[in-house]
Parts: C-alpha cells; structure tokens; sequence
C-alpha cells in the first residue's frame, strides 16, 4: 500500500467557489501491487488540468447540462496526462504517457471503458507534460476551431479577444498573426496587458478593468476601420461592446462566459446587431467537434509550433493537490491565473 490523495467535490458552491468546501483534498492509500482488471490501467497522475468549465459540473446532479454533474464525495475528473505504471490493456504499455479524462488523484486505476478514450501522448516535439492540457491540449483545439471553423478567419482581418492571457486567448492570438490578422486583446491586470504587447506583439491590448471596451473599440474603428471576429471568451459588458462595434458582416465566435459562471447572469441589450449587420453569431462545444480530421489537422500544426516559439505560451503552474485553492485562482478578481492554469504533480 502506498500514500495516495484526492480532491474531492465535497459541496455544490453557491456562487463562487470555496477552498476547502466546494473542492477538499482527502488522504487515503492504493495498493500498486494489485491485479488489474482485464482492459484496466494503473497511472501515476502527471498533470490536471484547471478549466473554468468545471465550476458548472459543481451544480445537483439533476440539472441538465452539456457535461454530466460531479458526483458528491467523488474526485472530481478533468482532461490530465498520466504515467502508465501498469497495463492489463493492449492500446498501452508501462512508461506510456496517456492523455485524456482523469481523476484528481495522484494515483488511480482506470477502467477498460474509460481507458479506451484514453491517448497515448507520443510528445515527440518534447513539451513539458503541462502543456499537453493547455495550447497543446482542449483549450487550443478549442482556439483553432473557433477561428478557422466558425470565423473563417483570414488575411486581412481584425480578431477582438477577451480572456485573451488564458491558453483559449493565446492560441486564438498567434494562429490570427499566423495569417496575417491584427488583434486586440482585453485581459484583467496591466502586467497582463503588457505581456500581450510585448510578447505577443498584440495591436491593441487593454485592462477592461480599467478601459471601457466600447471606447477601445470606438478608437480602433476610428482609426483602422471596424474589427471583423469577436472571440468570446467571457460573455457580459465586453460582448455587449463587441456587438455594438464589430462591423458588418462580422462573425463572433461564442466560446465562454466566464463572467457570468458563478450566478451573475448579464441581459444582453443589443443582440438586435446581430440582425441589422447581418452579423454570424455561433457556439460550439469543442467535445463534439474533435473528429479525428480535426485532431490530425491540430496536432499537426499546434504542438510544433508550441515547440518551435511561433505559438507563444504561458503556463501558471500549481504543485501538488490541493482544496481547491488552485481552481478558484480562475474567477479571483483580484489575482486570477497569469496564463494556462494546470496542476503539476511531478
Ligand atoms: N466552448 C468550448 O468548448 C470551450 C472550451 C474551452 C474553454 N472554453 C471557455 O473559454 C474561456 C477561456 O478559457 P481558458 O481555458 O482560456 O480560461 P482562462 O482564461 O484561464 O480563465 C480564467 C481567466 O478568466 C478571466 N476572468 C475570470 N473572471 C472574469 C470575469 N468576471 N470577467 C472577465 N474575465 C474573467 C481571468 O482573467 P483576467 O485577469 O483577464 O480577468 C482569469 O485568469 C472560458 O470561458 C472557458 O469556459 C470553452
């Protein structure tokens, strides 16, 4: 028997979540040695992802949605990447790096039907294990998708971001300089802000904590013509702005709505621009979309660019599990993640 721990979903939050509360770290012990049930793997958890999306898997179970509710007293489970220690499964081997949905345990067996989603990372591009879950991973999919798929995006146009610091954000950022777009991009602190200006070479970058949207956006069109893509990111006042200055003909790629994750829901007022400029206005869930074209067409592109610095990244890293304290950095108004939020326990 050997040490093991995992985060639990303990209480369903109320509004934003709680450490200790919602998400609590509990001990307990796994016996390594046993035998695995035919189709199982045993994996040494590398790396968790933090999504904002899993705060609406913290809700009763008997509220639908577009991914089953966390199981009360459960670990919670999350795209990770984990060691094969142990196969009783063909598609896997000892020493494999497995990619795919995992629970929030340093150590845990998985079964055949959920080992058979699994991945094997052959990570021949040589990127640290954590990035396998952020650009190289669902939020960069996410970010390729939502440009090339919804927006069609091309030379020439002018791609508005919001939540552009996190890896959704940053994908979105060097796949739009790839075809030769301009970008403006909003983030929520000004070392933020500064960081997509200089390493990211963003056009336009501004704190929508302390600059109005609209009046960033009244400015650029004054001075370049209106913005052509709207990458949401996080739904609210900036998406209000968007539609009131995005240009005709526009199309706005509808991803997230972080600010509204936690109970506040925000009443559009202007969704009749959508009419008037004839605007396309699409969402999409990237768990439905990764067909193995798409994923051959991803990694293809995605990962070596990461490895080669043409897709710039930044990772905030946490180690080690924890009550949940690493999640709520992702709705902390005051000192949210500074780039990909994941959990290392290497
Ligand atoms: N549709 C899909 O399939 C899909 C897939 C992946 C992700 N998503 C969505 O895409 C968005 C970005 O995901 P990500 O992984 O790149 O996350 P992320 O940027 O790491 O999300 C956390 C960041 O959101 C910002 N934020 C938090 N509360 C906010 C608020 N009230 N208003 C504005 N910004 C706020 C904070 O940055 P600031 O400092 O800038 O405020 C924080 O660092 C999320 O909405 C996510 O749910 C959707």
């Amino acid at each position: 028997m050997v040490a093991n721990e995992s985060v639990i979903f303990n209480e369903i939050p109320k509004g934003y979540p709680e450490p200790g509360k919602t998400l609590k770290k509990v001990e307990g012990e796994i016996d390594l040695d046993a035998p695995l049930d035919n189709g199982a793997v045993l994996l040494k958890t590398k790396v968790l992802s933090l999504d904002p999306y899993l705060r609406g898997r913290m809700r009763p179970a008997e509220i639908q949605s577009y991914v089953p509710a966390f199981e009360l007293g459960a670990p919670i489970v999350n795209f990770g990447v984990g060691e094969v220690l142990k196969s009783e499964n063909a598609k896997f081997k000892k020493g494999d790096h497995v990619y795919g949905q995992l629970q929030f345990s340093k150590y845990q067996v998985v079964p055949k039907d959920a080992a058979e989603s699994l991945v094997v990372l052959e990570n021949k591009e040589k990127l640290p294990w954590t990035v396998w879950v952020g650009a190289a991973g669902m939020p960069g999919q996410t970010a390729q998708y939502g440009l090339r798929k919804i927006a069609q995006i091309k030379k020439g146009d002018v791609v508005a971001v919001s939540g552009a610091m996190g890896p959704v954000g940053q994908v979105t950022i060097a796949l739009a300089h790839k075809v030769g777009a301009k970008v403006i991009a909003s983030a929520g602190s000004e070392e933020k802000v500064k960081f997509l200006k200089e390493q990211y070479g963003v056009e336009r970058a501004f704190n929508y904590k302390t600059e109005k949207a609209s009046d960033v956006y009244a400015e650029w069109n004054k001075e370049h013509g209106p913005f052509s893509i709207y990458v949401d990111n996080v739904g609210g006042e900036q998406l209000e702005a968007a539609l009131d200055h995005i240009g005709r003909g526009g199309r706005i790629v509808a991803i997230g709505g972080i600010s509204t994750y936690n109970g506040q829901p925000y009443g559009i007022k202007n969704l009749f621009h959508v009419v008037a400029k004839e605007l396309k206005f699409e969402g999409f869930i990237i768990l439905n979309h990764t067909t193995p074209e798409f994923l051959k067409e991803f990694y293809s592109e995605v990962p070596p660019a990461i490895a080669d610095g043409s897709i710039p990244i930044k990772e905030h890293v946490f180690k080690g599990l924890d009550n949940g304290e690493s999640f709520a950095t992702l709705f902390d108004q005051e000192n949210s993640n500074f780039g990909k939020a994941v959990i290392s326990l290497e």
